[in-house]
């Protein structure tokens, strides 16, 4: 395979936080190995809550003319969508869910990212097996798409930090990065969504 397309969301609104780092880690690895990555800082887009105004399902297009109209084109033109985002109550953050909602301009009229491959990293101060539900929610986000979800990756972390600090992390990261920058065979096509929890 060629070395990936991949845009990385970063979903936290906490600058250098325990998402930002893990996400940071997996796209400079992937980078190296030679693919073009875009990261997306939703913190610093403007962007405003879906309307439910149904314009999509007529114009394939969402009627809100802000930020998410520069992130649109990014999305359709990636091969591999990351998303990392925090774990609140129990659910993706609400900046991520806003993005989220915000696609579904994307798939009301044509499903545009069907068929992209997708990862999912989520962290949360909580015991793992209490988080099912924020990675049901990201896992379901990229179903809606029909999109191929290669990994959703779990980690426990609470203070900003502290991600940085689990042992074999890092390396983890960078072995995913790498495969998923030059377009490892293997991983594209085996990797399908192995759920792995680190705490
Ligand atoms: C409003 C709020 C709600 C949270 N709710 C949960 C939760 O339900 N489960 C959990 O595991 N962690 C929860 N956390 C902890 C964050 O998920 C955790 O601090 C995470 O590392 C933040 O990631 P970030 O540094 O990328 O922003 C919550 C944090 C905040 C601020």
């Amino acid at each position: 395979m060629t070395p990936s397309k991949i845009v990385g969301v970063f979903g936290s609104m906490r600058k250098n936080g325990n998402s930002d780092w893990m996400l940071n880690t997996l796209l400079n690895s992937a980078e190296k190995e030679g693919a073009e990555v875009q990261r997306v800082f939703l913190r610093d887009l403007k962007f405003e809550q879906c309307n439910g105004c149904d314009t999509c399902e007529v114009t394939g297009k969402c009627a809100i003319k802000d930020d998410m109209q520069t992130l649109y084109p990014k999305l359709i033109e990636a091969n591999l969508i990351v998303v990392a985002c925090p774990n609140y109550f129990k659910n993706v953050n609400g900046l991520t869910k806003t993005f989220i909602d915000r696609t579904n301009a994307l798939l009301r009229k044509e499903r545009q990212l069907k068929k992209k491959y997708a990862i999912g990293l989520l962290v949360g101060g909580e015991e793992l097996e209490d988080t099912q539900h924020c990675e049901d929610a990201l896992a379901r986000f990229f179903k809606g798409h029909k999109m191929n979800t290669l990994l959703m990756l779990k980690v426990r972390a609470d203070r900003k930090g502290e991600a940085s600090q689990i042992t074999g992390l890092e390396n983890k990261l960078n072995e995913i990065g790498a495969k998923m920058g030059c377009g490892d065979k293997a991983f594209f096509e085996s990797n399908r969504w192995k759920v792995g929890g680190l705490t």
